[in-house]
């Protein structure tokens, strides 16, 4: 796991942008997975600006969204689907048939769920899974308690996820009570992980993942089992790491050949 601290959310976008970019090289058809939230705004916009640069090309590109909420269908602007489109789909010209969201309107939302995780490997797996965190430490909507080698699966959510996600609501009693999420053995079968956090919120949660130990109770500490997850923060999100000058360090020492950050 390499930790690297970015002085605000734009170097945040820029080193999280690089890698992923780095990733993708040369491989025709990449697949990626998707996060929403605010975490990953400025990697998208990163993203973006090397499109338009002409460095970066995802018109062939294929995208599996991490998680959606059940009950809210694709076309309201609060389902994930539609922040994906927003965010994802459209300002990194993806083509849209090639962009997945579980769905979360499903009849059988079982079904729909083992059919999300088929799809992903018969796109040939995830190149590089984008991810921001929640304040407890989920990833996707995998709440603490989640197995560590679940599937894409409907989760219960917290209370505090509930919470923290009641801004987009006009009603926080409007926030759904389930959501439909890649499981935590879905995300790490993806080849390179990428995860971004931003702001003090983050801290305790950032500190667990790096720092703490591997366990549900914070279902971002099984990236530690990750052959090659990138955790980008700022300041702030990685204020209560107590190893920040090693990492600092692994970075200004690290060979040239194995620069990534442009
Ligand atoms: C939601 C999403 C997560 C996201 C988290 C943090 O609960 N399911 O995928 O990482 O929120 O969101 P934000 O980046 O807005 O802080």
């Amino acid at each position: 796991m390499d930790v690297i601290i970015a002085s605000n959310e734009q170097e945040a976008g820029r080193i999280a942008a690089a890698h992923i970019a780095h990733a993708l090289r040369g491989i025709e058809r990449p697949v990626l997975g998707v996060a929403t939230g605010s975490s990953p705004l400025s990697t998208y916009e990163d993203l973006g600006r090397r499109i338009k640069e002409g460095s970066l090309d995802l018109s062939q590109a294929r995208a599996f969204a991490l998680d959606e909420y059940v009950g809210i269908p694709a076309d309201n602007p609060l389902s994930y689907a539609d922040t994906i489109r927003t965010t994802v789909t459209e300002p990194l010209g993806f083509d849209p048939a090639n962009v997945r969201t579980p769905d979360g309107m499903a009849d059988d939302i079982a079904a729909g769920a083992k059919e999300y995780d088929e799809a992903i490997k018969a796109a040939g797996g995830i190149d590089v899974q984008i991810l921001g965190i929640g304040n407890n430490g989920h990833i996707g909507f995998n709440e603490p308690g989640s197995s560590l080698v679940s599937r894409t699966r409907q989760v219960c959510l917290t209370r505090e996820t509930r919470e923290a996600n009641a801004r987009y609501f006009d009603d926080p009693a409007d926030v759904p009570t389930h959501a439909v999420s890649q499981g935590l053995g879905t995300i790490m079968e993806a080849r390179k992980v990428v995860l971004v956090a931003l702001g003090e919120q983050k801290a305790a949660a950032i500190a667990a993942a790096c720092e703490g130990p591997m366990g549900a109770h914070c279902p971002a500490t099984l990236l530690q089992m990750h052959p090659d997850a990138v955790i980008v923060v700022d300041e702030a999100a990685g204020s209560q790491l107590q190893r920040k000058d090693y990492y600092a360090d692994v970075q200004r020492l690290m060979p040239e050949d194995q620069r990534v950050v442009d």
